[in-house]
């Protein structure tokens, strides 16, 4: 296990948060689950989760963890921001795979899963990288993610790039 200081988990997770934030702009696209039912016979993950919107999300991601590690000269931070990255995009999407067993249709809003599954996501995988996150930042981040994802969230609501606010 390598042990990342405080700069290293702030821009390893500063990757999550892009690539958990970009998909929005793609809109509609062709769902990740093909339009299949689970044997519950509701959507696998609902037209909320996309081909495109995954790729974007793994493109402007990568793109924020490269610039950082060559930019500092640290390729540790490749691979983690990468890790914190590949684990915001699979926590968002097992987010909505829990929301669908649960009967709630694409879009609804389930307070605090919406905020940080991507967050908890990026985390569990920093770890299972074999990186040991800051604590301090990680637990400060949290309730900031928070925040910062409600307003934004507004923010694309109200410029017409989302349907709801939240
Ligand atoms: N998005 C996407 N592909 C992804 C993640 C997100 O295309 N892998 C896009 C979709 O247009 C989605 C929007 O980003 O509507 C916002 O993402 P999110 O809030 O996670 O999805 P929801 O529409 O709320 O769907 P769910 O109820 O499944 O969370
Ligand atoms: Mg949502």
């Amino acid at each position: 296990m390598q042990t990342l200081t405080l700069v290293e988990t702030g821009l390893a997770i500063l990757a999550a948060m892009v690539a958990n934030g970009s998909p929005v702009i793609v809109g509609r696209g062709t769902p990740l689950d093909a339009g299949k039912r689970f044997i519950d016979g509701r959507r696998v993950l609902g037209d909320g989760k996309t081909v495109e919107g995954t790729i974007v999300a793994i493109f402007y991601g990568l793109t924020i963890a490269i610039t950082c590690g060559v930019a500092l000269k640290d390729p540790k931070l490749v691979v983690a921001g990468a890790s914190a990255v590949l684990g915001a995009v699979l926590g968002d999407i097992i987010a909505s795979f829990v929301k669908r067993r649960l009967g709630l249709p694409r879009g609804s809003p389930v307070p605090i899963m919406d905020q940080l599954d991507f967050y908890l996501g990026s985390i569990l995988l920093l770890l299972a990288a074999g990186f040991i996150p800051h604590p301090v930042v990680a637990a400060a981040f949290a309730p900031l993610i928070y925040v910062l994802h409600r307003l934004t969230n507004m923010a694309a609501y109200k410029l017409g790039i989302k349907d709801v606010p939240w």
